[in-house]
C-alpha cells in the first residue's frame, strides 16, 4: 500500500506521515530532505542554488548528509526549494523516490508531487494545509525553542516566498493531485490532526477497486 502526503512547508505533513508509516507499519521517506541535502551539499562547496549545474553536481550528495541535523535549518530550506526548481535536479531524484514508494510492501513518502509525480497510482492520497500564519507560527516557534532568534514577520515572509516559488515552478509544482482529500490543519492538535488523516485514508482505501 502506497500512501502519499504532500503540502506546503510547515503544514504537518511529515508528523503526519511519520504518524501514518506507524500504524500501518511503513517505511516513511521524507522526500523534502533529498531536496535539502541537494541544496547544503550545494552551499558546502560554494555553489549557487539557483545555478542548474551547481545543483545538477550536487545530486551526487553522500547519504550520510540525510541525518545531518544542518538540514533543519531555513537557509537550507530555501536552497532546497531553489535547487528544486531546476527539472535536471527532479529527474535525477525521481528514479530513487519511485523505488522507495514501488519496494514490497508499500511506503509512505511525503513531499510536494508524491500524489502528482511520484506515486500517482498510491492508493491514498492526502494533501495537507494550513494558513501561512499559522505555519509561520509553528515554525516560528520551533525556532526560537531551538534557540534561534528569528523575528515572526520574517518566517512569515519566508514562508510565503517558499509557497510562492514551489507552486509556481514550472516542474511538478506544488499542487494538490485530482484525487488527493484535504487535511487542513489550521485549527487541529498534532493528536486531532493524525487521527483526521487515519480516518481519511481508510475513506480512501474502502473505496479502492477490489
Ligand atoms: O518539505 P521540506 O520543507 O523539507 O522541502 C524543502 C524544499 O524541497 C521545498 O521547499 C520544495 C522541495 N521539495 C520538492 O520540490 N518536492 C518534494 N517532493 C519535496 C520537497
Amino acid at each position: 500500500m502506497i500512501i502519499a502526503v504532500d503540502g506546503p512547508a510547515a503544514s504537518g505533513k511529515g508528523t503526519i506521515a511519520r504518524a501514518l508509516a506507524r500504524h500501518y507499519k511503513l517505511p516513511h521517506l521524507d522526500t523534502g530532505l533529498l531536496y535539502r541535502a541537494v541544496g547544503q551539499t550545494v552551499l558546502d562547496r560554494g555553489g549557487d542554488p539557483a545555478s542548474e549545474t551547481d545543483a545538477l553536481a550536487a545530486c551526487d550528495f553522500d547519504d550520510a548528509l540525510l541525518d545531518d541535523l544542518r538540514l533543519k535549518s531555513g537557509t537550507v530550506g530555501n536552497a532546497a526549494s531553489v535547487v528544486s526548481a531546476h527539472p535536471a535536479v527532479r529527474a535525477a531524484l525521481i528514479e530513487r523516490q519511485q523505488r522507495f514508494a514501488n519496494q514490497p510492501g508499500g511506503a509512505v513518502l511525503d513531499g510536494r508531487d508524491i500524489g502528482t509525480v511520484i506515486a500517482p497510482h498510491a492508493d491514498a492520497k492526502l494533501f495537507v494545509r494550513a494558513t501561512s500564519a499559522v505555519r509561520a507560527r509553528r515554525r516560528h516557534e520551533e525556532l526560537v525553542r531551538s534557540g534561534g532568534t528569528i523575528s515572526y514577520d520574517r518566517v512569515l515572509a519566508d514562508i510565503k516566498a517558499r509557497d510562492l516559488r514551489d507552486s509556481t515552478r514550472s516542474a511538478a509544482p506544488l499542487k494538490q493531485a485530482d484525487d488527493a482529500v484535504l487535511l487542513d490543519t489550521s485549527f487541529l492538535s498534532i493528536e486531532s490532526a493524525i487521527n483526521h488523516a487515519i480516518e481519511l485514508v481508510e475513506g480512501q482505501l474502502v473505496k479502492r477497486p477490489a
